[in-house]
């Protein structure tokens, strides 16, 4: 390579972590001569990918940095007034910079390990308690992935608490014709494939009766109108049904909240609390609820608990965690969903405090007034008296109104030929007014409007003003000043483990790095400030990305097509199912709704599959983890004329790369079934081989784990989805910009801008650097499964002795002969400066060791020689050197403050506990907390920050 192919290439060895010369030494400990005798001994030759992929060359960081500013500019900034659900908002800068543009938090994991994750949860706790404060719900989680399907997954809440009979009986769902128009969509998306039916209309004169399950209404409306719906509640309740209301938290610091009405849910979007438009997302979405629904609610939640020295200890509430779990009984398959944007809109709450926000509500509501009685004046009429931030506008002159604005650089909602919406936001100041006052101005006089500053809220009704108390909690009101805030978010970082600590082994996860200059563009304005329905010709930089990312996703799967709208590794499974289903239906089809799902499936894909309105057959796994074809072909076959399809994972959740998947592709093609491929270990696959080889007709692609997108400690994430030709016309539409139906998100390319993040991932690296990727991918993998072979057993290898990019390490023999379980080891990695591998899946008592290409060798043998140590810590216990109920794995993670404390008691040594190697010496993680006791988190389920009297001192 010259100097200058070095220069385009010198991301590789950024993004890569073995250098040549480590390379070699790997390659020895495993065994083999070269990188290529590695992955033909592990992948397939049937289904190689013959040619090298076409996409462009690798540029360097700097070059790449200067082309992302040029595409930018290709965006247009205009102000936006359109609202419908998105606002400009400003970051506080303390919260940008120390918490959406650091690593500390943008690269953590979701919080399964408690003990190293008390920062973020007490996070996502403000965050839940900042929701159900201002919702007035007693229960929030957090957090759910956009405002509309946040709707979408009340609707089918209340839906399946009903018993089948009442399915029948209660198929309703009433809509309000005054929901944004994205709602609507989604949730025509949502009902029909489960049977649903929904019934739009005006809540004011629409019967409920006992044919319905629940309503929606919007609150303040899709027009700005802000509704009294009190007697409508009362209506659904004596009909047997529930209410959830689309909400704005920032209204709510002025308005009745919802509980207080007496709705059962209440959902909406966190977005203006500081998290950037960035054309879509990715933003928080919230989901409130009636302490009835505790057991039901979708994404995760936060609980309070203790540890093991009875202090205070935050964790994920079991008993409603994840409803993905429950599998085919699940009622949604949130996994991933927006926790980084959930802790920045926290933050934003904590920053700015009650008076705070209501300051800036008070603001938008008086420049609104100011702006819509400016209008009036001009002799326009608007179509509401009562209303908070949007106000529309009737007028028979749409075209020169929008001309003015055009020329003012200035963006209005144009709802049909004789509306106009405006929707002001934070960013809106009194200058602003001129402007936009001047674009239903005559051209003759100067704009002139009188603003008093303490002027009443005239437009806000008496009846439904806020009069409780909310955020009252100190850490609501003692963080205002930036030192102080700072200081919080910096205390918070330091309690959880993420990738700038140390490396971050899950399996199925794909933890790699997510490099800076990737990170970077996302905070340019130009990319953050574009509204999510501005005119397409605004978003021509965002068009070039989304239409080149598209294309490259295309070429790495062997696919024809692909949609960019699911916002999770989840919700693309749903969208892949429904053109599954759209395909089978528009060949009258009707009947094919039989998926087959491997056993070893992630939880998401039969739960997905449920939402998709498919009835799940669970195949059989052998004992080497394949998939049993006799038993796939029994199953095909009884379920040939109804069967829809089969969901596979390639390589398998055993981390082999069967060589029977073209058979089995085959099999289910021979039935009229179609095959979707759960993309979560495409890590595996870019350049050397392809769902398209493999006989797949649609899959997703978590954008989070191959490509770079980070984890966010639980999202953002991004599961677009890639089709052969035949399945492209049941791709998810929108109804704003693609004008489609279908959506299964609320934005038309989901969260589009971390799209910008994968996009720099493949051109930084280039056609060659991706295919790199897979192939260290694979070597540190099978060099971490050589170092720990004989140590201990190593599940499910492929035909040549190899493991594809992950491999699962069993320790269910460890409960027999030491009373050791995975968890203790879990546990124990804490003490040695490492999150723990993934738990207990596929296989229960197991890890899953996921190293990623990004990990160079010193780090895999840190890791190998914590485990390696462990096993020597099993070992004595097995030999009755060391007690079995008193030892360093059970009574792991050890805090400072028990390492430290004037007594201990434990039959082995302090420093055995909390450096029980030499390296730990050298970068010392303390967790802070002690192992976290589930239980009793689960019987006293507190899901709040806990009010101020728990923290006062009891007098003696
Ligand atoms: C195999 C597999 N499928 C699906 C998913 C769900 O993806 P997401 O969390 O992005 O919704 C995961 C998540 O870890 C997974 O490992």
């Amino acid at each position: 390579m010259n100097l200058f192919e070095q220069q385009a290439n010198e991301f590789l060895p950024r993004h890569i972590g073995p250098n040549e010369h480590f390379t070699g030494q790997m390659l020895r400990t495993i065994g083999v001569k070269s990188m290529d005798e590695l992955i033909d001994k592990t992948v397939p030759a049937t289904i190689r990918m013959k040619k090298p992929l076409n996409i462009p060359e690798a540029m360097s960081e700097y070059d790449y940095l200067k082309h992302m500013k040029e595409i930018s500019l290709k965006n247009k900034l205009f102000a936006n007034y359109i609202g419908q659900g998105y606002y400009d908002t400003i970051t506080p800068s303390v919260i940008l910079r120390n918490v959406f543009e650091n690593p500390g938090w943008y690269t953590q994991y979701t919080p399964y390990q408690a003990e190293i994750s008390q920062g973020r949860l007490e996070s996502l706790l403000n965050y839940q308690t900042m929701v159900s404060e201002l919702t007035a719900l007693p229960i929030a989680n957090a957090s759910l992935l956009d405002e509309a399907t946040a709707a979408a997954e009340a609707m089918t809440m209340f839906f399946n608490t009903l018993n089948k009979q009442d399915h029948i009986e209660r198929p309703k769902f009433f809509v309000d014709k005054e929901i944004f128009p994205q709602t609507i969509d989604v949730l025509y998306t949502r009902a029909i494939p489960v049977g649903i039916e929904i019934v739009e209309g005006d809540y004011k004169s629409a019967t409920i009766d006992a044919s319905y399950f629940g309503a929606i209404v919007q609150y303040p409306n899709n027009k700005g109108s802000i509704e009294d719906y009190r007697d409508f509640i009362h209506t659904v309740h004596n009909a047997g049904a529930f209410v959830v209301m689309a909400t704005d938290l920032l209204a709510l610091t002025l308005l009745t909240p919802p509980g207080e009405l007496g709705a059962d849910v209440a959902v909406g979007s966190a977005q203006r609390f500081g998290v950037p438009l960035g054309y879509g997302g990715p933003h928080a979405a919230f989901f409130a609820a009636k302490d009835d629904f505790k057991r039901n609610i979708p994404g995760r939640i936060i609980g309070i608990s203790i540890d093991a020295h009875g202090n205070r200890a935050l964790r994920m509430a079991l008993q409603t965690r994840e409803q993905h779990i429950k599998r085919e009984k699940a009622t949604s398959n949130i996994c991933t969903a927006q926790a980084l944007l959930a802790n920045m809109a926290a933050m934003y709450a904590v920053y700015h405090g009650p008076h705070g926000l209501k300051n800036i509500a008070r603001r938008i509501a008086l420049l609104t007034q100011t702006v819509a009685d400016s209008i009036e004046e001009r002799g326009f009429e608007l179509t509401a008296d009562n209303f908070f931030d949007t106000i529309v506008v009737k007028t028979d002159d749409i075209t020169s109104i929008k001309a003015k604005a055009e020329k003012q650089l200035i963006n209005l909602r144009y709802i049909d030929k004789h509306h106009i919406g405006i929707s002001l936001d934070e960013t809106t100041d009194v200058g602003d007014l001129y402007d936009l006052i001047n674009c239903f101005e005559n051209d003759v006089d100067p704009v002139a409007f009188d603003i008093q500053q303490e002027a009443e809220l005239s437009h806000i009704p008496s009846a439904l003003s806020r009069s409780s108390a909310f955020l009252t909690h100190p850490v609501f009101n003692i963080h205002h000043s930036e030192s102080q805030m700072m200081r919080y978010i910096k205390q918070l970082e330091n309690k959880d483990l993420s990738l700038n600590t140390s490396m971050i082994s899950l399996g199925s996860c794909t933890m790699k790095l997510n490099a800076a200059t990737e990170m970077m563009p996302l905070s340019w304005t130009h990319w953050s400030k574009i509204h999510p329905f501005a005119p397409e010709n605004q978003a021509a930089g965002y068009k070039y990305i989304i239409d080149e990312l598209s294309r490259y996703l295309c070429e790495i799967t062997a696919f024809d097509a692909c949609s960019l709208q699911p916002n999770s590794g989840a919700q693309g499974e749903y969208a892949g199912l429904l053109t599954i289903r759209g395909f089978h239906e528009a060949n009258g089809d009707h009947h094919r709704k039989v998926m087959l799902i491997p056993i070893s499936a992630h939880g998401t894909n039969p739960a997905s599959a449920v939402m998709a309105g498919m009835k799940v057959v669970v195949v059989k796994a052998l004992e080497n983890g394949y998939i049993d074809v006799v038993d796939l072909k029994a199953k095909a076959t009884e379920h040939s004329a109804n069967l829809a399809g089969i969901m596979i994972t390639y390589p398998s959740t055993y981390g082999v790369y069967e060589e029977t998947v073209k058979e089995i592709t085959d099999i289910i093609h021979q039935h009229g079934g179609q095959v979707y491929m759960d993309g979560a270990n495409m890590n595996a696959q870019v350049g050397l081989t392809a769902p398209g080889l493999i006989g797949a007709d649609v899959c997703h692609l978590n954008l989070h784990k191959t490509f770079a997108i980070p984890h966010g400690g639980g999202g953002p994430g991004m599961g677009p989805i890639c089709v052969k030709k035949h399945l492209a016309p049941h791709l998810p539409g929108h109804i704003i910009i693609k004008n489609g139906k279908n959506a299964v998100s609320a934005a038309p390319y989901g969260s589009t801008s971390i799209l910008l993040i994968s996009y720099g991932y493949i051109r930084l690296l280039g056609s060659a650097g991706v295919k790199a990727a897979t192939e260290y991918a694979i070597l540190n993998a099978n060099y971490m499964r050589a170092r720990l072979d004989g140590a201990f057993d190593i599940l499910y290898l492929g035909t040549n002795g190899t493991c594809a990019h992950e491999f699962i390490v069993d320790l269910r023999p460890f409960k027999k002969s030491a009373e050791v379980e995975a968890e203790d080891v879990a546990k124990r990695l804490i003490d040695y400066g490492f999150h723990a591998p993934t738990m207990s899946f596929p296989v229960p008592g197991t890890i899953m060791i996921e190293p990623t290409e990004s990990e160079d060798k010193a780090e895999l043998d840190r890791f190998c020689d914590a485990l390696l140590s462990i096993r020597e810590e099993i070992k004595a216990i097995e030999d009755g050197k060391e007690d079995k109920k008193d030892n360093a794995l059970k009574n792991a993670p050890h805090t400072q403050l028990t390492v430290t404390a004037d007594e201990w008691k434990h039959p082995y040594s302090r420093q055995t506990a909390a450096f029980p190697l030499y390296y730990v010496t050298q970068n010392k993680f303390w967790p802070s907390v002690a192992r976290v006791n589930n239980t009793h988190g689960d019987r006293n389920l507190i899901c709040t920050c806990e009010p101020v009297e728990s923290y006062m001192e009891v007098d003696a």
